[in-house]
């Protein structure tokens, strides 16, 4: 099996260092292993709701409460909302894992063929909800103080551009937000480089709403839409639930809002909500493995053919976070000692790939960044790159996999190996080479994934 390695000194700043072989017509192409400093520690996984280490328990605790809190009417929710809590979308098998709630992305082509955001009527056809792919399931009007108001959002004939979106892991995100631009970078290359250009991962520079300006590589969302988990937070405290924060200062419609929202300001300890979301994201273990069927002999066959068929490729085994005390997120954060130079095994590579599934949405900007973003001038942002996302998705991190019924981004995949059996595209030659594999080969395979 051929190994591919970064050099072995600071991955994120060396110039890097591969050994290549071949890759001969119909080879596999090598795992990508990214090189782990000696001194790096494993990182804690769990689904025990205690911290890993970034917040002490009571303050993790308090911080998981914000994210489980049930929000109505008066406390600013809505008007227009997918659900009332983080934890609604974001609960299994504990407060911050995935679930089987999907929501709506639409879109249209326009006149020179290129994505446009959907234009969704509401009030009568009065008032059209515009800079934006997402469709809100829910609205708070007609009620008693509103009772002539229509604001239900609805897919028009117009936008042809239709998909769901299934909800995300959020354990171990942390670990994921403190791995270093560089690394996903070079992992981008090294796919290049083994396959020939036939699998290349894209790595998208991203806005990071608490430092206008500064970008980031994406890698949350399944478009990568978001490089920090505070700007992400403020993203989905707007867009699913309807309430506005420092970052996100806008409601999507002023129409049925009379609320003013106290969760939009800090508490007594100075912080807000999306701070104390962002804490808690930070503080959570990385999914647990299910060590007994790891330990089978067919799920460790099927660990060993999921490198050399090369679906590591993409699904990366292991990643290490850059050391403690690194600045990022546009230097307004720095990496606690609990996630410096940690371990961690999300089987996923955090990076846009054309597999055949993509959804043909492009994000909206302004829908994930905010009504001004094209008045700040975001260093390295390319919106040509972010166009070219339109049939990507980033690779589904595989950790937890097994606690997930509903697969890929559609959640239409009902079975690991029909999950499998969609990968076209980039996948193309890997997914050839699962289906050329034994009967109990594949077995394995799918004996492995139900481990993660
Ligand atoms: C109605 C369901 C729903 C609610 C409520 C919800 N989310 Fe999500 N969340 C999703 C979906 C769906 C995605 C994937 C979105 C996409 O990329 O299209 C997601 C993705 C995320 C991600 C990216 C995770 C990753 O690893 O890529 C974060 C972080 C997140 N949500 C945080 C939150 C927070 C914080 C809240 C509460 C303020 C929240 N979400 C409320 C459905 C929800
Ligand atoms: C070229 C990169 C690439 C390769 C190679 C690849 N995958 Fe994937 N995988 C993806 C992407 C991208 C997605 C998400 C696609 C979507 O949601 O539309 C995905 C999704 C999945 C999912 C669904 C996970 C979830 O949570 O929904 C499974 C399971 C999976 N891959 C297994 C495999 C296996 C097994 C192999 C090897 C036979 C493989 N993949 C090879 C990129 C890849």
């Amino acid at each position: 099996m051929v190994r591919v390695r970064f050099s072995r000194s600071a991955p994120w700043l060396a110039p890097v260092a591969f050994t290549l072989a071949a890759c001969g017509a119909g080879a596999s192409p090598p795992p990508i292993q990214v090189p782990v400093p000696s001194s790096a520690a494993e990182a804690p996984t769990g689904f025990d709701n205690r911290s890993n280490g970034v917040a002490d328990d009571s303050t993790h605790q308090a911080d998981q409460d914000a994210f489980d809190e049930v929000e109505e009417i008066a406390d600013g929710l809505g008007p227009l909302y997918n659900a009332q809590a983080c934890r609604e979308c974001h609960q299994t098998p504990t407060s911050g894992g995935a679930s089987q709630i999907t929501e709506l992305r639409v879109g249209h082509l326009g006149p020179d063929g290129g994505f446009e955001n959907a234009d969704i009527p509401i009030a009568r056809g009065t008032v059209t909800i515009a800079g934006r792919t997402l469709v809100n399931d829910r609205a708070i009007c007609p009620n008693a103080a509103f009772p002539d108001s229509e604001i239900q959002e609805r897919v028009p004939d117009t936008e042809t551009i239709r998909t769901t979106r299934a909800s995300l892991n959020l354990l171990g995100d942390g670990l994921v937000e403190a791995v270093a631009d560089e690394t996903l970078i070079e992992i981008a290359r090294a796919q290049r480089r083994t396959t020939r250009g036939t699998i290349r991962g894209q790595a998208l520079y991203v806005p990071i709403l608490e430092a206008p300006g500064e970008t980031r590589i994406g890698r949350f969302g399944w478009k990568d839409q978001h490089a920090s988990l505070l700007s992400f937070s403020a993203d989905a405290y707007l867009n699913e639930m309807g309430f506005t924060s420092r970052l996100l200062p806008d409601e999507v419609t002023t129409l049925c809002n009379t609320v003013s929202e106290p969760n939009n300001t800090s508490d007594s300890s100075g912080l807000a909500d999306i701070d104390r979301f962002a804490r808690f994201l930070r503080a959570t273990k990385a999914p647990a493995r299910d060590s007994v069927l790891a330990a089978t002999p067919a799920a460790r066959r099927g660990s060993e053919l999921f490198d050399m068929i090369g679906c590591a490729t993409c699904h990366v085994r292991t990643l290490v976070t850059a050391a403690a005390g690194a600045v990022l997120n546009g230097g307004t954060d720095t990496i606690p000692p609990a996630l410096g130079e940690k371990t961690f095994h999300p089987f996923g590579d955090f990076l846009l790939h054309n597999v055949g599934t993509g959804d043909g949405i492009v994000m909206a900007m302004p829908e994930h960044y905010g009504p001004a973003v094209y008045k700040v001038v975001w260093r390295q942002l390319s919106i040509d790159s972010v166009g070219r996302t339109r049939n990507k998705m980033r690779t589904a991190p595989l950790w937890g996999v097994r606690l997930r019924p509903r697969l890929m981004h559609d959640g239409a995949s009902l079975t690991l190996r029909d999950a499998i059996a969609r990968h076209r595209g980039e996948a193309s030659g890997v997914s050839r080479r699962f289906r050329k594999l034994t009967r109990s080969d594949q077995a394995a395979i799918i004996a492995f994934l139900q481990s993660l």
